[in-house]
């Protein structure tokens, strides 16, 4: 594609999407519009962004393939296995002693995409914290992603393949394939629609979840937002990044590195 033709293209999907691309790797995304023009059997973008105009359920499909998906319950295993031993007992024992009385852990999953990532946030502190009042937060900017978070289902076997069977007991409805996440587990958490770019962050939070989302970010879009993720850290609050994600010079945002994936907020 034409670096001019992807200019144009950014900006028809600011306008009519309110999505900035100039966030996004050039390359990657590139090769995605290519792709889904040829799916899309426009013959050229002008008339695929007529399309778009015209039919909210074209605009809805545009918006979700932008924004990649794909995720799954207990992600990475051994990160989540990290998160329950290293990271969470440290945060529980903070809460309870600034207040007895509240001693939930406030959590934010930002870029949450399906649901499985705050389910499985949510099956874990069950299993560490039971009886506390936690508040977790789960966004994403893509509506597709979250209709399918906030119904607890369709997952398809793939996506809860790391469940272990008594968590699915626990915590799926019986029967499927696909399956559903008990409605009285779903409730616990809050779905909210926020663009990383252009709403505003939640504050004072002990964790942020914020896992293969930034990779399809540029340099300069992931510096801003380590720094509004430090920002929305209480101190000592940590924010928990994807596997094969890494954040050089994290003195810079405010952190400090611990274990793989995790970094914590430096006290100032
Ligand atoms: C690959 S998924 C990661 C899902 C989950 N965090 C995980 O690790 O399994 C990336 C998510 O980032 C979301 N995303 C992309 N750009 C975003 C933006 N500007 N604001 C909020 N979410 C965004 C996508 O909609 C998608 O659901």
């Amino acid at each position: 594609m034409e670096l001019e033709v992807y200019n144009e293209i950014k900006r028809s999907v600011k306008r009519i999407l309110d999505l900035d691309l100039e966030n996004y790797k050039d390359e990657q995304m590139r090769r995605r519009l290519d792709s889904w023009l040829v799916r899309s059997g426009s013959l050229d973008w002008n008339s695929y962004f007529q399309r778009v105009a015209e039919d909210p359920k074209e605009k809805s499909k545009f918006r979700d393939y932008l924004t990649i998906n794909v995720s799954a319950f207990f992600r990475d295993p051994e990160r989540w296995k990290s998160l329950a031993e290293l990271v969470l007992p440290d945060l529980l024992r903070e809460a309870k002693a600034r207040s007895p009385m509240n001693d939930g852990l406030q959590i934010w999953s930002a870029g949450c995409s399906i649901g499985a990532e705050p389910y499985t946030l949510l099956i874990l502190l069950d299993e560490v914290a039971p009886h506390r009042r936690h508040q977790v937060l789960a966004t994403d900017f893509d509506q597709g992603a979250l209709k399918k978070a906030i119904q607890g289902g369709p997952y398809s076997a793939d996506e809860i393949q790391n469940l272990t069977p008594a968590q699915r007991n626990t915590y799926l409805n019986a029967g499927g394939p696909p399956y559903y996440v008990k409605t009285s587990f779903s409730k616990k958490i809050v779905f909210q629609q926020h663009n990383l770019f252009a709403d505003p962050f939640p504050k004072n939070l002990d964790l942020i979840v914020c896992r293969n989302v930034v990779i399809y970010f540029t340099a300069d879009a992931k510096d801003k937002l380590y720094r509004q993720f430090n920002a929305a850290l209480r101190p000592g609050g940590v924010l928990f990044i994807g596997a094969t994600e890494i954040i050089p010079r994290p003195q810079e945002f405010g952190f400090k590195n611990f274990g793989i994936s995790f970094y914590k907020k430096v006290q100032s």
